[in-house]
């Protein structure tokens, strides 16, 4: 009889995927060999930048995963303040190549930084990796969590040429462990429930790029103070009212 394997860890698969010692060189030397395709995504970038009017603040950029650097020069280039974060010290290491990067060896699904630290995250080439939508969810809810105004993530749209050639058997389907498209309506979903408004969406091809990113505005937190005087106003509402009689009940019913 065949052994019982255990079931695979879709969070332990994706993190041990880039921690090959060799991965970061391997990554900055072959993944973008073609220069127009290492330009595609800093360009998608820099026309969000522009198109949302993006501009320095006080507060600095998150890029996670920020594997080799690849999005910094974008960044910097306007005056931006780029923090990486990645989970791969092969691929901090290669980004740490670079003069007085600051990088930080975290997981996208719990960032060690407070609730609106960053004025953007940018997370580009992370999602379609997220195998279940838990994941998704969960790596989502922190990009916003540590975002103080906009998030701008890239994603497989399900609605491309690759996606649909996947799905009518043109393309090799990449099995279970393998990268995973995601609609839009889903994702503005998810964003959603995590308290961030999607405003726009890119390509580079409409239909025909599967890589799209999507831009998301936080909504604006309910301030405390406001909670804290509405309930205090409702205790004294309630202090004011007469009481029911009571043969009527407690609740009046
Ligand atoms: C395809 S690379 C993209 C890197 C970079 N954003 C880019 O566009 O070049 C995927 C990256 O995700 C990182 N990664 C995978 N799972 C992660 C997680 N849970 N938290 C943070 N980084 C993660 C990997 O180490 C790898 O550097």
């Amino acid at each position: 009889m065949e052994p019982v394997r255990p079931a695979a860890d879709p969070r332990a698969d994706l993190r041990a995927r880039w921690q090959a010692q060799d991965a970061g060189a391997r990554y900055a030397v072959r993944r973008f060999r073609d220069p127009r395709a290492a330009l595609r995504d800093p360009m998608l970038v820099e026309r969000i930048l522009d198109r949302h009017a993006l501009r320095p603040s006080l507060k600095p950029v998150l890029d996670v995963p920020c594997g080799t650097g690849r999005l910094r020069a974008v960044l910097e280039r306007r005056g931006m303040r780029w923090v990486g974060a990645d989970v791969s010290p092969s691929m901090l290491a290669e980004a740490a190549a670079s003069p007085e990067a600051a990088l930080v060896l975290a997981d996208a699904e719990r960032l060690p930084f407070a609730d609106d630290s960053f004025d953007v995250v940018v997370c580009c080439r992370l999602l379609h990796h997220l195998q279940e939508e838990e994941l998704l969810e969960a790596v989502v809810a922190e990009l916003v969590r540590v975002s103080a105004r906009h998030v701008i993530a890239s994603f497989w749209d399900s609605a491309s040429w690759h996606a649909w050639r996947r799905r009518v058997g043109l393309r090799r389907p990449e099995g279970p462990r393998g990268r995973r498209a995601v609609s839009k309506r889903v994702l503005s979903r998810v964003f959603e429930e995590c308290g961030a408004e999607v405003v726009d969406f890119h390509h580079s091809f409409r239909f025909v790029s599967q890589q799209t990113f999507v831009v998301a505005r936080k909504r604006a937190a309910v301030p405390v103070r406001a909670v804290a005087t509405r309930r205090a106003r409702a205790r004294l509402f309630d202090l004011d009212l007469p009481r029911a009689p009571e043969s009527l009940g407690p609740a009046g019913s």
